[in-house]
């Protein structure tokens, strides 16, 4: 924003004292002078002042890597993967290491009766609605140990570095690490955002829901520490809770890197949908039941997953993505026809329609398949079928001008990939940064993202959230 020329010597003078480390000390009776000056000069005057321009916005990469590094060694399988599962002791201890790091970076921490994390920095104005940022730390099977954590890691780091530069914010800045935004435990994905931007009907699901183990959410998020109530209603938010979401994370594909671009402003974030088929038939001994005979559930699930291929290649469209992650058979001999199969087959595009006929084109696959090879459709449950979401262009065009400022190129982008960001847009109005990662390697080991990049996506953020906070 233009300052002023007479305000300029102003600013010089808070910065100074800032720098000298009593801003924090003369808070109180300095809010009534800040508001009052405001109001005579027409601008904020805690506007984010960075004398030096991009020096004077540090990041501490040193203490951030060691942060990322650490927090990869709470997993359940050997490193370099990662593997951390919703209320697994891992994620408890995981969880412990966010809030403390939240606590020692001077920010209010309290969680929610599934466990999202929330972590404040009261504003000078704390009444109006704070700006929001976070994303996820649990991690899928054998993935890496940058998906999630940089957008919470990193948002905590971006709270420091306002802090450092001497800002204050006028609305309050929030850190939000998300619960189980990997559908892996209990076949959710982005529950604790799902379950905080209004969803009725997943509150009352919650109270049912069993994970592959047959143990209740309820209990599990007990075993967590949370979910004393039973209802998880009381994680529901109302619309307008934030003035603004914005969530930093590895982009997940490698159009960033292919085209040295460190950053990526998305514009918005594809429509994902999920669904659960389990086939049944006869089974029998391998030897003896002749091939006439059988009703063959296992062969039955690959002729689905083959299908899921066609319809997606059908859709003509590059956009349109279809995987079967998960599939078994039961009893798992060498030596027995498959009695049972279960597939979960998830399914994107950034355009809804076509990703409904998709799913339509499935759901008609599962029922010709079963008839032609005389086997049951004992379950098609569609568990998921969101929307798309757009990033809110208040939010887009912050981005872009802290890009600017801090001398950061950029490209506009769709995210392929969820992210707690799609359910967070039904309540706030929603933004995301995108740094790029190796390869665009993620959900595997191999993931990678450099801490200059990083370094780059934190301070975007710090910008972006001064801006939205003064806003
Ligand atoms: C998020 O993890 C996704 O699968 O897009
Ligand atoms: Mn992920
Ligand atoms: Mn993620």
């Amino acid at each position: 924003m233009e300052i002023p020329q007479r305000f300029s010597l102003l600013f010089i003078f808070f910065f100074s004292i800032a720098a000298l480390g009593g801003l924090s000390a003369y808070n109180n009776e300095q809010d009534s002078t800040i508001k009052t000056m405001e109001e005579f000069s027409g601008y904020p005057i805690h506007e984010p002042h960075f004398p030096n321009s991009v020096s004077s916005l540090s990041v501490d990469t040193l203490s951030l890597q060691k942060q990322i590094d650490e927090l990869s060694t709470f997993s359940d399988s050997p490193a370099p993967s990662v593997t951390r599962v919703l209320y697994s002791e891992k994620d408890v201890v995981a969880r412990r290491y966010v809030k403390d790091l939240m606590s020692r970076s001077g920010l209010s921490v309290r969680e929610d009766a599934v466990g999202n994390i929330f972590g404040r920095w009261n504003g000078y104005e704390p009444e109006l609605a704070p700006v929001a940022t976070g994303s996820h730390i649990d991690a899928i099977p054998f993935s890496g140990k940058y998906d999630g954590v940089i957008g919470v890691l990193g948002a905590i780091e971006a709270i420091n570095v306002l802090n450092r530069s001497g800002f204050k914010p006028k609305r309050s800045l929030e850190v939000i690490m998300f619960t189980s935004e990997e559908p892996t435990r209990f076949g959710i994905s982005c529950l604790g955002s799902r379950l905080m931007a209004g969803s009725v009907e997943l509150a009352k699901l919650l109270k049912k829901t069993v994970d592959g183990q047959n143990i209740s959410f309820a209990d599990a998020a007990k075993s967590a520490g949370y979910g004393n109530a039973l209802d998880f209603s009381s994680v529901l938010l109302k619309k307008g809770s934030y003035s603004a979401f914005i969530e930093l994370h590895i982009e997940q594909g490698p159009l960033l890197e292919e085209e040295a671009l460190p950053i990526g402003v998305v514009t918005a974030i594809a429509a994902p949908a999920s669904i659960k088929v389990d086939f049944e038939g006869n089974g029998g001994h391998a030897g003896a039941v002749l091939m006439p005979k059988r009703n063959d559930a296992g062969l039955a699930a690959t002729e689905l997953a083959l299908a899921v291929e066609k319809h997606v290649l059908d859709s003509g469209s590059i956009d349109t993505v279809g995987t079967v992650g998960i599939l078994e058979l039961h009893p798992g001999a060498i030596n027995s026809i498959p009695s049972k199969s279960h597939l979960e087959i998830d399914t994107r595009d950034i355009d809804e329609k076509r990703r409904n006929d998709v799913v339509e084109k499935i759901r008609e696959s599962a029922l010709s398949i079963s008839e032609k090879r005389r086997v049951k459709v004992s379950e098609f449950k569609i568990v998921n079928q969101d929307p798309p979401a757009l990033s809110d262009e208040s939010i887009i065009r912050a981005t872009e001008s802290a890009c600017r400022e801090l001398n950061l190129s950029y490209k506009k982008m769709i995210s392929r990939a969820y992210h707690d960001s799609l359910f967070m847009a039904r309540i706030s109005p929603m933004g995301m940064i995108f740094i790029p990662c190796y390869k665009g390697y993620s959900h595997k080991p191999e993931e990678f993202a450099g801490v200059e990049d990083i370094a780059n996506g934190v301070k975007v953020l710090a910008f972006t959230l001064a801006k939205l906070s003064l806003s």
